[in-house]
């Protein structure tokens, strides 16, 4: 039996880093499949594909020629790594994300990171719907207003324009589409720890995981 962590929340969270330190201290693997979401996103727009043709996203998405490696995201063997984390492919992920055929087409893709020694994922259904059996399921979230000072560092420090005003809005609009849903929607997965970052640091956060997955 493979062990699996998942950590689910909202955006800016901090799921990603803590997922990513969490995986490297154990030697995991990592799944990011909020990245998935965001390379069909962005390979939608390429190819003038519209974000509400549900068909034609589901087929995108189940031959989606992605790659991962060492912290780098590939698309056609490009790199898109900075490239998929702008705003605007976020949103637009959030959009796309509500279509059941998409979701559906991508789980096969994200079971397959379920490898030895195990795997840390990150998302929002990661224990609800991808991996209900898993090891340790984490509710990973923070206030509005914490998340949006997260992300807005993070946009400047990729070189992106940002604003607070605007990334609370986004954030806002995006947790209520996220939790909203009919098909997989946010909410914590039936036993996760339910862990609150507004006023954690990363460390402690990747620490309270390591313990409660070593209890
Ligand atoms: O970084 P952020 O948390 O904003 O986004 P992300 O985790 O990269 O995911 C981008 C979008 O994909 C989210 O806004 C979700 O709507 C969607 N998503 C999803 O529906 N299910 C997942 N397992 C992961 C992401």
């Amino acid at each position: 039996h493979i062990p699996v962590i998942t950590i689910d929340g909202p955006t800016a969270s901090g799921k990603g880093t803590v997922a990513h330190r969490v995986a490297k201290h154990l030697g995991f693997h990592y799944l990011d499949s909020g990245a998935l979401y965001r390379l069909t996103a962005l390979s939608a727009k390429r190819k003038g594909v519209d974000l509400e043709d549900e068909e034609q996203l589901a087929l995108l998405a189940s031959f989606l020629p992605c790659r991962f490696s060492r912290g780098h995201v590939l698309l056609d063997d490009e790199d898109v790594t900075d490239l998929v984390r702008a705003e605007e492919v976020g949103v637009a992920a959030s959009k796309i994300a509500v279509l059941p055929a998409l979701r559906e087409a991508l789980v096969n893709l994200q079971v397959s990171f379920r490898q030895l020694p195990g795997l840390v994922a990150d998302g929002r259904d990661m224990g609800t719907v991808i991996f209900p059996d898993a090891t340790q399921k984490i509710y990973l979230t923070a206030s509005v207003e914490a998340r949006a000072q997260r992300r807005y560092k993070q946009l400047i420090e990729k070189g992106f324009s940002a604003n607070m005003e605007d990334l609370v809005k986004d954030l806002t609009e995006r947790d209520a589409r996220d939790s909203a849903r009919a098909t997989a929607p946010l909410k914590p997965a039936p036993g996760a720890y339910i862990l609150d970052t507004s006023d954690m640091s990363v460390e402690l956060a990747v620490q309270t995981v390591l313990d409660l997955y070593a209890k």
